[in-house]
């Protein structure tokens, strides 16, 4: 097994699952052009959570984490008219960047940037009783994101669905004694999600054009 036939499957799955799509292409063209860093979601990926979001029928979507805006525009291709996605992000640059993407997909109207810190703006969307959210995706720095999930359970109802990205990391998670603060960060968050009586959880790992990572997912209940 090698990351050569990982990428090379993922080119096969993306080639046979998704069509030719001008928006997302150019929305990735974009983000190498900008050279942010290349953690966009596959599209496979992509069109993973896009399919969840359409399989619980969720309208209202936080994500913490947009980058590029490639994951939010997957995100807000699901959600039936009305619906809205609110986006996190704490870096002006991407989320300049994310806003023309966004734009270009023609998905304007049902998305909303939010920048700064998500410990900051979090707290805010809870003041500004825009929960309860269906289905929250959170893909940002890893040092706080125990915190970031402790505000989308209390930003959700039952029944909703959270998804943590990266929560694997090459296998490193199983380190205890890791000191790299994106494993100790993920680590006291998997320790938090399998103890937090609000939702029950599993964790998926995953290989892909990325390597081999995973993601968790938490139903509220
Ligand atoms: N979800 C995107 C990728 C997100 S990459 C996609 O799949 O397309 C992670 C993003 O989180 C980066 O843009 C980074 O700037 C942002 N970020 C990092 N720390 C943050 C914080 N404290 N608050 C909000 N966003 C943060
Ligand atoms: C990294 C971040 C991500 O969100 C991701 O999906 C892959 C890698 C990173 O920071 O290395
Ligand atoms: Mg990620």
């Amino acid at each position: 097994m090698s990351q050569e036939l990982w990428t090379a499957v993922d080119n096969y799955i993306n080639e046979i699952t998704i069509a030719p799509d001008a928006a997302l292409e150019a929305a990735s063209a974009a983000a190498v052009a900008a050279q942010l860093p290349p953690i966009s979601v596959t599209p496979a990926h992509g069109k993973l959570l896009h399919l969840m979001v359409r399989a619980q029928g969720a309208k209202r979507i936080l994500e913490v984490g947009t980058l590029a805006g490639y994951s939010t525009i997957w995100l807000a291709r699901a959600v039936p008219a009305g619906g809205r996605v609110i986006t996190l992000e704490s870096n002006a640059a991407h989320a300049d960047i994310a806003r023309a993407n966004i734009e270009r997909a023609g998905l304007s109207d049902r998305i909303e940037i939010r920048l700064g810190s998500a410990l900051d703006t979090l707290p805010q969307i809870a003041a500004e009783k825009l929960a309860p959210f269906d289905f929250t995706f959170i893909d940002a720095d890893r040092t706080n994101l125990t915190e970031y999930f402790d505000w989308a359970v209390k930003l959700s109802r039952r029944g909703s669905v959270i998804i943590v990205d990266n929560v694997v990391r090459k296998g490193a998670v199983i380190e205890a004694s890791s000191e790299d603060i994106n494993v100790k960060g993920v680590r006291r968050f998997n320790e938090r999600l399998v103890s937090d009586s609000r939702v029950t959880a599993t964790m998926v790992q995953t290989v892909s054009s990325k390597g081999y990572d995973g993601f968790a997912m938490a139903l509220v209940v």
